[in-house]
């Protein structure tokens, strides 16, 4: 059997970097997306965002650059794709709603209704969004009423557990494939599919529709409060003069336990956890669940508080007003290896920081022009010299490994005063106090 022929529907993080994985995979791809200047971008092989490694299998692929195997096209047209695909995939963005906790479906709605009246042949639609439990099936539905194949196209979930920064190697070495499926026919295709990293060892998990959709939310719940988790230890450890860094070091040992995501400090952000969590509570309290997920609610103001206490500190750092005073931010993306500033932690305390009335000034290496669109009050710098200048206060606040190699007598010489929070406790403080800074940061000991 010839292999399927593979379409994307929305080209955002998770849909870019699948199609441009399944073209390395060796399918021929068409992605689709509404905004015609993301398709232009990606026909030259361009990424709309800023991912390591994506460029490249862009380039490698996208049937406009030279020398590509030409196996990746892109399109506006449902018809186009409708005509084109064996499978199906629906990667759209499932944001919070506006004023509310719940997932703003609006957009994985209108992907199937545009879809489903173009399959006129038997075809896989595979949704990967994250969404409430519960949408699978009334999808379904959905699509067997529209499409003129009808039964003859079939539903299933696969969710995506891609991290920013490291979405290409997630995407082709996944460390599972979950499938939600009603039947044997869908599993079998979704494993021809996945053939490659199948037979790397990723372990392929088969289920139902609502287990599907329930294994990604409840995966990013358990992170998020793994994070809130020792976020709260940070707390006691300024309450009690305790270090959370060794803390969370001593029992990472237990291999119960580990070391991942046990790195305290101004708490997660991003276009994932908080908003999942969030419609994750939403959900369970349409289902009449709320109470399983209470703690939830938990999770998300621990981790807003720490945002706060960042901005504290801060405030304490420069002599209990913040009025007037020069504020240099390092970081404005969520996380680093990436130019994503949604939910941001850095750039939420940037914020709260100008409104207080300092004069911030914010440096980051890939997430200026983001940052700039979100919060075009604050002030941006071309360089950490640049916005440290003059400085009373240097918070870092993003961990892009070029802050970890800051030379901490250079910086000296360019601040006003040589204070520096680190709000990601990957710092080591012994340097920079040798140098005469004072180095605080959150749930440690002040020296
Ligand atoms: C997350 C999930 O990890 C991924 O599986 C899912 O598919 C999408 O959501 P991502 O949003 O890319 O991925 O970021 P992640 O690496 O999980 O980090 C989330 C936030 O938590 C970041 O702001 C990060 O700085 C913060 N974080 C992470 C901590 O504060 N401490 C930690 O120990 C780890």
């Amino acid at each position: 059997m010839a292999p399927p022929k593979i379409t994307v529907i929305g080209t955002g993080y998770l849909g870019a970097t699948h199609a441009a994985a399944m073209a390395e995979l060796g399918f021929d791809v068409l992605g689709l997306d509404v905004d015609p200047q993301k398709i232009a971008l990606l026909e030259r092989g361009e990424p709309p965002m800023f991912e390591p490694g994506l460029g490249d299998l862009l380039r490698a692929h996208a049937l406009g650059v030279e020398g590509s195997t030409g196996r990746l096209r892109f399109t506006t047209s449902w018809e186009e794709v409708g005509e084109f695909g064996d499978v199906h995939f629906v990667c759209v963005n499932t944001p919070q709603k506006q004023g509310e906790y719940a997932c703003d479906m609006s957009y994985v709605d209108r992907a199937f209704e545009s879809l489903a009246p173009w399959l006129r042949r038997p075809a896989l639609v595979v949704g990967k969004s994250t969404v409430p439990v519960g949408s699978a099936e009334r999808l379904a539905e959905r699509l067997v009423e529209l499409a003129p194949a009808g039964a003859e196209v079939e539903l299933a979930w696969n969710p995506e557990f891609l991290r920013e920064g490291f979405a290409v190697r997630d995407t082709l070495h996944p460390d599972r494939i979950v499938v939600g499926v009603r039947g044997e026919r869908a599993e079998r295709r979704l494993r021809e599919v996945y053939a490659t990293p199948c037979a790397e060892g990723s372990p392929f998990v088969v289920t139902d529709f609502p287990t599907a959709e329930l294994v990604k939310t409840a995966a990013n719940s358990f992170l998020a409060t793994k994070i809130s988790f020792i976020n709260a230890m940070a707390e006691v450890c300024e309450a009690a003069g305790g270090d959370v860094v060794k803390l969370a070091e001593a029992i990472g040992y237990d291999d119960r336990i580990g070391r991942k995501f046990l790195r305290a400090g101004i708490g997660f952000g991003g276009g994932c956890l908080p908003k999942d969590i969030r419609a994750f509570m939403a959900r369970a309290g349409e289902l009449g669940a709320s109470e399983a997920l209470t703690f939830l609610r938990e999770v998300d103001s621990i981790n807003m508080r720490r945002r706060a206490q960042m901005v504290e500190l801060t405030r304490d750092a420069v002599g209990g007003t913040l009025l007037g005073k020069r504020v240099a931010v390092l970081g404005a993306t969520f996380k680093p290896d990436s130019d994503d500033v949604r939910d941001s932690p850095a750039l939420n305390v940037a914020g709260q920081l100008h409104l207080q009335g300092a004069q911030v000034t914010v440096y980051d290496p890939k997430g200026m022009e983001n940052a700039r669109a979100l919060f075009p009050t604050l002030g941006y710098a071309a360089s950490v010299q640049d916005a440290a200048r003059g400085a009373d206060v240097l918070l870092h606040l993003t961990e892009w490994p070029e802050f970890g190699e800051l030379d901490p007598a250079a910086i000296g010489g360019t601040v006003a005063r040589r204070h520096l929070l680190d709000g990601r406790n990957t710092l080591d403080p012994v340097p920079w106090r040798k140098e005469g800074w004072t180095f605080r940061a959150l749930g440690r000991p002040t020296a």
